[in-house]
């Protein structure tokens, strides 16, 4: 089958599967089932004349505002049209360069890379270690790289590479002058690993931040990125003229501050994750050590049959997302989204039937 790069998208996957009458829940997007906050839809209808205006084209009041939350001066924040635009100004940055990336991780890295010329080297973790960096071949890498990218949170894992394995990567780049581009596109959801901080430490770091997930607004796209007054005002050189919208540009400072509807985010992911990791042990799946609202997910007792139970799944109405495009997986896994209460417990009960199957 011809897999989409993507997950999140039921209809296409309902098509290919020519089963386009079939209800479905999706699991494969890993957005914030809490979302988006209820205000918002509100606050969007009372902005919408800002529409018809160009957006500053500095974004001044929201850059300040978000550098104001971040504890970060205004020319170290640059808003975006989604973590993606980041992504692709970040790879921009270093065009021609040479990079690394750390796999298994969300696929726009490479293809920015590819898009900008960059000649990249994988750096593959694995399930085997329990996807832990391979330090010594880092370290031994990174003078003749220019830069590192890497998803902390993960994705597609969930996992969060240790702080003191990151620091030791940016004291080894001041050195050997190797960038670490870190796409923090999931941080929100465990806010008390964000690397902001080291922002002031390190000028090699590059921060990427989207808040399409955590607020459930893939459609409005809005993310920014952090780094060094320098690197910003380079970045910002290679972006579109009004990049952002008016309306994205309008909500960010009020969503990045609702800290009410984070703090309940985190509270729901944590009873979900604990009952979703209890039912794992029990009977035998292998779930990712998830910080996040998704997971990878195998059956311990048939880890060749990860596409009969995709299938199997599909067929009880639940889309999971693939794995064939992130190397080192290469479709060994299936990824899940945590969703509510309900729909988690449906999920459950069908890999159940799917136990007293196999
Ligand atoms: C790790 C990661 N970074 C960035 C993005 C892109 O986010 P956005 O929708 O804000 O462009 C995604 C989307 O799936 C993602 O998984």
């Amino acid at each position: 089958m011809n897999w989409p790069e993507h997950g999140g998208q039921p209809d296409l996957m309902k098509k290919l599967l020519q089963a386009e009458e079939l209800e479905v829940l999706d699991f494969s997007a890993n957005l914030n089932p809490l979302g988006p906050p209820e205000w918002l839809q509100g606050e969007l209808e009372a902005q919408w004349k800002k529409l018809l205006c160009y957006p500053d084209p500095n974004y001044t009041s929201s850059t300040n505002a978000l550098a104001w939350i971040e504890r970060v001066d205004d020319d170290e924040i640059l808003l975006t049209n989604g973590g993606a635009e980041a992504i692709f100004l970040a790879a921009k940055y270093f065009e021609g360069k040479s990079a690394g990336i750390v796999h298994p991780a969300f696929s726009e890295y490479e293809r920015a890379c590819r898009h900008y010329h960059l000649p990249v080297t994988d750096f593959i973790t694995s399930r085997v270690d329990d996807f832990r960096l391979p330090m010594n071949q880092l370290l031994e890498a990174l003078p003749d790289l220019d830069v590192l990218f890497l998803c902390r949170p993960n994705n597609p894992t969930g996992m969060v590479i240790p702080k003191a394995e990151i620091k030791m990567l940016l004291e080894q780049g001041l050195h050997d002058h190797t960038f670490l581009v870190i796409d923090e596109a999931f941080v929100d959801f465990v806010p008390s690993e964000s690397l902001t901080p080291l922002l002031k430490e390190y000028p090699n770091l590059i921060l990427l931040r989207s808040l399409t997930k955590m607020f459930t607004i893939p459609g409005l796209r809005l993310g920014y990125m952090m780094a060094t007054d320098a690197v910003i005002k380079e970045m910002k050189s290679y972006q579109v003229p009004w990049s952002v919208n008016a309306l994205a540009n309008a909500i960010a400072p009020l969503l990045l501050t609702d800290k009410h509807f984070v703090g309940q985010t985190v509270h729901w992911l944590d009873e979900q994750t604990k009952k979703l990791q209890s039912f794992g042990e029990m009977n035998d799946f292998y779930l990712s050590n998830t910080s996040v609202n998704f997971y990878l997910l195998q059956d311990n007792r048939n880890p060749l049959k990860t596409e009969t139970l995709f299938s199997f799944l599909f067929q009880h109405g639940i889309l999971a997302r693939h794995t064939h495009n992130f190397k080192g997986l290469e479709g060994s896994h299936l990824r899940l989204a945590i969703r509510s209460d309900e729909e988690n417990s449906k999920l459950l009960t069908i890999l159940k039937k799917w136990r007293e199957r196999v």
